[in-house]
């Protein structure tokens, strides 16, 4: 079997970190990005740290002929589709934008795969398709029912995944629902680099941190949480690029569509991550607790032992790690890429 993986989004976040574990793996890869969250420099960032470099392709993956042609001249054998918009706040704003961008690239993903004969599929989804009501931990049974467009496009493209699996058995399916990734490699090379402001937790403490944002606000402490915070179950990036390559080795042995949660079974606050962001970079940061923002569950924790016992994954990197490499990743880099 041939080992060149198509990545699409692959200079994104996650994306870049898990070319860096294909090409770790022996894998040849190729991506395709456009660039719209994302900088080519990702690429030179993993070629630094392991002396290859992924062939790059500049291209909308909505777009036919450039998918096509990516099939044509190369043998790949599977694809990891990355790429789509990821803003919960946007995608409530602008849902057409969201259900346009997100289930047109799936839809030519999978067109393409088709014409070209390439049946592995990995799909980034999210722990946003669970029901909040629902009691946590998530396993990949729990009721899912996401309350923003963006949820609403995963859960949507799992099902078309999940129903192109069921009518063509030979078809193999990973759906990876990721809870909440940080961190950076340890190396600094490669990070978070989003193009416009952040608005999730990590990357804003880190703005904190180098002086770019004042203070950062807590939404809502009178959760029914230990300390009033919402709970998350925070997971290395490195970690969750390990976890792709442990999905792919797993389905060279099983057909059909197979959901994992990707998440470590460990919650921490609000407050504790902030705390040991504090211990982490030797920082105060300044805190101010404003109201709930709305949507947002108390406790969003995975249940990860699927993932543990099929895929035999288990993350490695503490919360510590993850503060201190994501920290080192932005110190690096203030001001991305
Ligand atoms: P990211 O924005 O860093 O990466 C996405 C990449 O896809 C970017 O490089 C972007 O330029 C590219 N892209 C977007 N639309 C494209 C298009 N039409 N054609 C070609 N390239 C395109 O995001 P990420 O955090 O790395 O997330 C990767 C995937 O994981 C996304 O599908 C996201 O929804 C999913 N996910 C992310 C999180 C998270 O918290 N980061 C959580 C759950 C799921
Ligand atoms: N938070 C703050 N202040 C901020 C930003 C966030 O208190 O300035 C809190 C939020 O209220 C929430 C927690 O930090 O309780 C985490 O918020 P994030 O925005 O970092 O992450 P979410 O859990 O809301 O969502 C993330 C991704 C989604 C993904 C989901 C999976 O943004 O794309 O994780 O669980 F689907």
């Amino acid at each position: 079997m041939s080992k060149c993986v198509l990545v699409t989004g692959g200079a994104g976040y996650i994306g870049s970190h898990t070319v860096l574990a294909l090409l770790e793996n022996g894998n040849e890869v190729i991506v395709i990005d456009n660039f719209s969250n994302s900088s080519p420099k990702s690429i030179d960032g993993i070629e630094r740290i392991c002396g290859k470099r992924p062939t790059l392709i500049q291209a909308d993956v909505r777009d036919s002929l450039a998918l096509e042609s990516a099939f044509t001249n190369h043998d790949i054998a599977a694809v990891f589709h990355f790429a789509g918009l990821k803003s919960v706040e946007e995608s409530v704003q602008n849902p057409e934008l969201y259900y346009d961008e997100n289930i047109g690239a799936a839809l030519n993903v999978i067109d393409q795969m088709r014409i070209a004969d390439v049946k592995t599929l990995i799909f980034s989804s999210s722990a946003t398709v669970y029901e909040p009501s629902e009691a946590p931990p998530y396993a990949e049974d729990s009721l899912t029912g996401p309350k923003n467009p963006y949820g609403q496009t995963k859960l949507l493209i799992e099902q078309i995944l999940t129903d192109l699996a069921g009518m063509n058995p030979e078809w193999r399916i990973g759906l990876l629902r990721y809870f909440n990734p940080v961190g950076a490699h340890s190396s600094g090379s490669i990070g978070e680099a989003p193009s416009g402001e952040p608005n999730n937790l990590m990357p804003l403490l880190m703005q904190v941190g180098v002086g770019k944002v004042e203070k950062l606000s807590i939404f809502g402490n009178d959760y029914e949480t230990p300390d009033g915070t919402c709970v998350r179950d925070f997971i290395h990036v490195v970690d969750l690029a390990r976890g792709h390559i442990a999905a792919l080795r797993f389905l060279e042995n099983a057909n059909g569509a197979h959901i994992w949660n990707l998440g470590t079974g460990v919650g921490t606050s609000v407050m504790e991550l902030i705390q040991r962001v504090e211990s982490a970079t030797g920082m105060t940061i300044p805190t101010e607790v404003v109201s709930r923002r709305q949507g947002d569950s108390p406790i969003a924790l995975a249940n990860p032992s699927k993932a543990f016992n099929d895929l035999n994954w288990r993350p490695e990197y503490s919360i510590e790690n993850m503060c201190i490499d994501h920290w080192n990743w932005q110190c690096l880099h203030p001001d991305g890429y």
